[in-house]
């Protein structure tokens, strides 16, 4: 199945897709084999620094392979695309959806500049998403200022034509200093006013009765990296320094496990039985 059309159905029975980040193979490895375990599909992020790190045709590759080597139904997508050069890129390389980034621009230009991704995509039958707010990157500076406003998210999606929308409703990218305060009621009120699938960032360090009020208010699609690099290395921390080990085969999969242990927990949390 398209994505478009998992993520609506999805969200028309208030569950949500998981979007994870990965980095590596242990990485993407770990969360397919939770996402086997428990049957569910899942979409496989990627930003642009992750690319520049494994190279466009090893990352998409990678990805690919895994999907099929599991038996996952899943699709790829380019996270926090910060240029429509990037975004194009990952297109032609036959991506299944892609994010342009404008939450830094004025509403106008970010009209635009979404407007003209989604054209582009047209041709591939692509999903796109966009940001409308502002969600705090890693370590900038998180305050209410630039929360969505439900009117600019109903213009912005009529205007844009856009698939898929990123709220800015408290959450933040990374692990939280404070307890995460969400705007549940701004999220409905978002929802009640698009039909465009809503995409929540900023998961790590949301707990699981969080992202599942989040699901049930309407979000189709959950974002999450932080926690999937946390768990991985501070694993790979532990076991090194409890032996000499050099084999990294007999090391990484420790770590890998944990990855698919974390994977499943957030997909029970978001899909209630
Ligand atoms: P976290 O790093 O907080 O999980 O956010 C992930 C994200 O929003 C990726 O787009
Ligand atoms: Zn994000
Ligand atoms: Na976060």
């Amino acid at each position: 199945m398209q994505i478009k059309e998992k993520l609506k159905s999805y969200t028309a029975l208030k569950r949500g897709i998981l979007a994870t980040n990965f980095y590596n193979m242990e990485t993407l490895h770990g969360t397919l084999k939770a996402a086997a375990e428990l049957n569910e599909p899942i979409i496989l992020q990627l930003t642009q620094s992750s690319i520049e790190y494994m190279g466009l045709k090893t990352a998409t590759q990678l990805a690919r392979t895994g999907l099929e080597q599991f038996g996952v139904e899943g699709w790829l997508h380019l996270d926090h695309g910060g240029s429509k050069e990037i975004v194009l890129t990952c297109l032609d390389a036959g991506f299944d959806s892609v994010m342009i980034d404008g939450s830094d621009l004025p509403f106008e230009e970010n009209v635009q500049l979404t407007s003209e991704v989604v054209k582009y995509a047209e041709k591939y039958g692509a999903h796109v998403e966009a940001e409308l707010g502002y969600i705090a990157k890693l370590g900038q500076a998180k305050d209410k200022v630039g929360f969505t406003s439900p009117d600019q998210a109903k213009r912005f999606v009529e205007e844009t034509g856009v698939d898929a929308l990123a709220v800015a409703i408290g959450t933040a990218h990374g692990f939280y200093k404070e307890k995460p305060n969400l705007d549940f009621k701004l999220l409905s009120a978002i929802a009640q006013n698009t039909s465009a699938t809503l995409v929540l960032h900023g998961s790590s360090g949301l707990s699981n009765e969080c992202l599942a009020k989040a699901i049930s208010l309407g979000v189709g699609k959950i974002n999450l990296a932080t926690e999937i690099k946390n768990i991985f290395m501070g694993t790979l921390k532990r076991e090194m320094a409890k032996s000499d080990e050099i084999d990294l085969r007999k090391i990484f999969p420790v770590a890998t496990e944990k990855i698919t242990e974390l994977i499943k927990e957030k997909l029970r949390a978001i899909h209630p039985a």
